[in-house]
């Protein structure tokens, strides 16, 4: 049994970049072999164990990555016969189809090192397109490294393009397209997972209400270099489009409600932020309540940043404003009106009536 580190473990060392988990490889071994060790086994039908101590991954060597039963809707063949070239050469990016062994030898039958040096994503061989989702996967890499200067291998995207146009990404399930969608947008050049996806024509299989949205890129783009969290982000890559089109996206990719809630009302209400300095008390108001910024401050905050995202480096003016506007309106206090005898939907009416009598006066001052 021979054990070795593969993939981005790999990959990231010779990149000198930090680490985060291990994936390791294991040929020549039985899923016996694995038992006997000690080794847990992740799911019935798949050839992936957990050390029993370290709780690392270790996948037997394995060819036929086909789409059917198993982890994640595949099948394996996974035999003490399979060599390390042979399970290499199924993996999706020669970046990615490197491994290591004990002694710190570095085995790299595709040249990816040479890819690393070269900075090219490049597939290592047709078994590339058994995974639609490789297709997110280099676009998200292309977004990870784009600061190093990374890009597509021009015979990598035509691929890309043939499993798009192929309509196999329709088959990918909301869950693991978002997981990549969500790590996408956390990398430092969101906006090239975006690009690499039109270019690819990935973008019009997987998110068509996108494919006229440039200056949302832009957005996005500030957002990352503003540490935004995942919810602008998002917010950011969906404004400017129509209602239906942000609930299609929202629902097509199951996004976490924090996702869903922000892409809504920055959809609804980021035209009444860029005008708030004109805004009659009153609209201000009814902005506040729906954004219930009594209770939820932080949302609001992400809503402003979201729009201020959009207006670049230029500054946004609206957000101390809305914060101003917030402050106002919270700093009414219920507790004389409910001494004052109020209560159910009277005492709603007057805290309204108190809060944009707040407005107005804030807007005087
Ligand atoms: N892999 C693949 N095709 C996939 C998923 C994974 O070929 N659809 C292979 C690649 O060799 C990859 C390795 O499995 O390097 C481990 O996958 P994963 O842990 O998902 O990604 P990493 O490459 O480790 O990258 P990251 O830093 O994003 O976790």
């Amino acid at each position: 049994m021979h054990i070795y580190k593969v993939g981005g473990a790999v990959r990231d060392r010779l990149l000198g970049r930090p680490v985060s988990d291990i994936d390791w490889l294991v040929v020549g071994a039985t899923v016996e072999d694995m038992h006997a060790q000690g080794f847990r086994p992740v799911g019935a039908d798949f050839p992936v164990f957990l050390h029993p101590k370290t709780g690392e991954e270790y996948a037997l060597a394995r060819t036929e990555r086909k789409s059917g039963r198993g982890y994640g809707g595949f099948t394996f063949h996974a035999s003490p016969d399979v060599t390390l070239e042979e399970d290499l050469i199924r993996r999706d990016l020669t970046i990615n189809a490197m491994a290591e062994d004990e002694q710190g030898t570095v085995y790299d039958p595709y040249g990816g090192q040479v890819d690393l040096e070269q900075r090219i994503l490049r597939h290592v061989s047709p078994a590339f397109a058994e995974d639609p989702l490789r297709v997110l996967r280099v676009a998200r890499f292309a977004a990870r490294y784009a600061p190093l200067g990374f890009h597509v291998a021009e015979q990598t995207l035509a691929l890309m393009r043939q499993i798009a146009e192929s309509g196999e990404l329709q088959a990918l399930t909301a869950e693991r397209s978002w997981k990549e969608i969500e790590r996408a947008l956390m990398e430092s050049e969101p906006q090239v997972f975006v690009q690499v996806l039109h270019d690819s024509g990935a973008l019009k299989e997987l998110m068509p209400e996108l494919e006229n949205g440039r200056d949302t890129l832009a957005a996005l783009h500030q957002a990352a270099q503003h540490q935004q969290p995942l919810a602008v982000r998002w917010a950011c890559l969906l404004r400017g489009l129509e209602p239906a089109a942000i609930k299609a996206l929202n629902q097509r990719f199951k996004a976490p409600r924090e996702c869903q809630e922000l892409a809504v009302l920055v959809g609804e209400f980021a035209g009444h932020a860029d005008d708030a300095l004109q805004l009659p008390p009153a609209s201000l108001l009814e902005m506040l309540q729906k954004f219930d910024v009594y209770r939820r401050p932080q949302r609001f905050e992400d809503f402003i940043a979201a729009c201020a995202m959009a207006q670049g480096d230029a500054g946004y003016p609206q957000a101390d404003y809305l914060r101003g506007a917030a402050a106002a309106a919270r700093a009414v206090e219920v507790k004389p009106l409910v001494e004052a005898g109020l209560s159910g939907q009277g005492l709603g009416e007057a805290l309204k009536g108190e809060r944009l009598k707040a407005l107005q006066a804030y807007k005087l001052g």
